[in-house]
């Protein structure tokens, strides 16, 4: 049994003490909450007053950074390295974000770069894929998402690669209110499956966690859940409300 994994992913948004409120609202309205891994993810600067407050009450809720270097220190001006995560408490680490590619040349080989780094620094990885609209309406979400899963995942081992958290996110539903349909999602995931038993093997296919991510809100959850291979979502902007975060949380 896979646990189903929430990511509130909160982009460029919510200064320190916002991030703190926040987090402290969410968990006013979960109490008790159980069978699902529950993650935020503020920018980094926000880290730490985030991390008192989930410290101070004793939340079970778990930090994850946006991006992070490949590297442990060194010249690389305004980038930040998994050691500093670790040194914070962050537990997760989002990596390839459509944003990062589309606004700041991520590339794939970059992405296994730190995916590689993450886990060897043992940060989960929650990886991200997804197709452009152009790709989908020519037909070849399938060769772009498997090209991005295959490159992303190189030179893995089975064993660490179980540990990675998918994030397929299409580049149209991100931001939009035009979520994928939970059908069209699941073949999209079930395909990522098969491409992870491909590359490793039936336990780490079985183990690996993925997430759907694009325009989820509290009302569409629970399709994207009832699918047999979707573990959970990714969220953007439903994720900056502690109303509709815990909402989707109690759904789950
Ligand atoms: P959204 O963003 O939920 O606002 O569509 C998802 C994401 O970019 O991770």
């Amino acid at each position: 049994m896979r646990t189903p994994i929430i990511a509130g992913n909160w982009k460029m948004n919510l200064l320190a003490e916002e991030g703190k409120e926040l987090v402290k609202e969410i968990w006013k309205n979960i109490p008790g909450l159980s069978g699902v891994d529950v993650v935020v993810c503020p920018p980094f600067v926000d880290i730490p007053s985030v991390a008192s407050a989930i410290n101070e009450k004793g939340m079970s809720i778990e930090l994850g950074a946006q991006n992070m270097h490949w590297e442990e220190s060194g010249a690389y001006t305004g980038e930040v390295s998994p050691l500093m995560l670790k040194d914070l408490g962050v537990k997760y680490v989002i990596i390839g974000h459509s944003e990062r590619r589309q606004f700041f040349g991520e590339t794939d080989q970059g992405v296994n770069r730190k995916v590689k780094s993450a886990l060897a620094h043992e940060l989960i990885p929650i990886m991200c894929v997804g197709e452009s609209l152009e790709e989908r309406e020519a037909g070849q979400t399938e060769e772009v998402i498997t090209g991005q899963v295959k490159r992303g995942m190189f030179e893995l081992s089975a064993e660490k690669a179980s540990n990675v958290v998918i994030a397929y996110e299409p580049i149209w539903a991100i931001g939009t209110g035009k979520s994928a349909t939970a059908e069209d999602a699941e073949k999209v995931i079930s395909g990522i499956r098969k491409t992870v038993l491909e590359l490793f093997d039936k336990g780490c296919s079985e183990k690996v966690r993925i997430q759907y991510g694009g325009s989820v809100t509290p009302e569409n959850i629970v399709d994207f859940m009832a699918m047999k291979d979707i573990d959970g979502s990714l969220v953007g902007g439903a994720s900056l409300k502690a109303d509709s975060f815990s909402e989707i949380l109690r759904r789950v």
